[in-house]
């Protein structure tokens, strides 16, 4: 595996595959990686010839200095699993890299950016459809990969891609989760284990509501009461939203009468967690 970290060196290794007619899948990921970003670059070697991985802690989507300061590290265990997995390139650029002196340019999409996770983390989009744009014209992949774990940024990076026309295939991926349920997460690294405990009521609470829309429930309303009863039940968990929604516009939906995505993001501790479920 080549590790690249300067822009030029990475953009002629891309315009090379290119040139030699290899697709190229990118995945995009902030490292710490674990199963879930894993599958994602299976289904890229899958898909095309050639496969890179980038690893950058985006400092421009953290709206929180804590958070991006806490955000778990770990390049050698990183390098590692990339290698054993069979990615051929490492993207791995440090921060001045991306944000030389002068830069001053964002992409911004508007509606799909603005519920949900945007409501709470303002100008985190905002920095994650930027970065993404960057990659995109660095690494020039065919297919970029991206799991459902966080499927308000498919919504969004999708959007992105159609409006800006970027040459290239949004493919979305199903989350992956522990043997308990907990959904895959860099972040559930800082849980406590009574924490990991608490935070199970996210997928039970998923769970529960597509039950209840099989058994027949319609209202949303209702629906949500369920999902944050069960969320509150043990206490420990703060919840921050809990939204039915269109899973194409992410608009709130007061009647469940098609596929519906059910949103959810909560603090556990020190924690946020996010998870969601299409039910219906
Ligand atoms: P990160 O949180 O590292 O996630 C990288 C990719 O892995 C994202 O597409 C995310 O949805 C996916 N992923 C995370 N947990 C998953 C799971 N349990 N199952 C399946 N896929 C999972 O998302 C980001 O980084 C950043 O915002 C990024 C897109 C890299 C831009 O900075």
């Amino acid at each position: 595996m080549e590790i690249i970290s300067l822009i030029r060196d990475m953009q002629r290794w891309s315009e090379t595959r290119r040139i030699e007619k290899k697709t190229i899948a990118l995945i995009p990921t902030m490292g710490f990686l674990h199963e879930g970003h894993l599958s994602l670059v299976r289904e890229g070697k899958q898909r095309c010839d050639v496969v890179v991985v980038s690893i950058f802690v985006n400092p421009i989507q953290f709206n929180q200095q804590s958070d991006f300061a806490k955000y778990p590290k770990n390049f050698e265990q990183d390098q590692q699993l990339l290698e054993e997995i069979g990615t051929d390139v490492l993207f791995y650029p440090e921060a001045p890299e991306m944000y030389p002196n002068g830069f001053q340019t964002a992409v911004e999409v508007e509606k799909v950016s603005q519920p949900l996770c945007g409501a709470f983390r303002p100008g985190h989009f905002r920095g994650v459809a930027t970065v993404v744009s960057k990659l995109f014209n660095i690494v020039k992949p065919h297919v970029a990969i991206f799991g459902e774990k966080d499927f308000q940024q498919c919504v969004v990076i999708q959007r992105m891609v159609k409006d800006l026309n970027f040459d290239l295939e949004i493919l979305p991926m199903p989350t992956v989760r522990e043997t308990d349920g907990l959904a895959m997460s860099s972040r559930n690294a800082r849980l406590s284990p009574a924490e990991h405990d608490t935070s199970l009521s996210i997928s039970r609470a998923l769970n529960s509501a597509a039950n209840m829309v099989h058994a027949g429930e319609r209202r949303a309303e209702v629906v949500i009461q369920g999902v944050r009863m069960i969320l509150e039940r043990q206490g420990g968990v703060r919840v921050e939203y809990a939204s039915l929604c269109n899973p194409e516009t992410l608009e709130e939906v007061k009647e469940i009468s098609r596929p519906t995505l059910l949103a959810i993001a909560a603090w556990v501790g020190e924690v946020r967690l996010i998870d969601n479920k299409v039910i219906g």
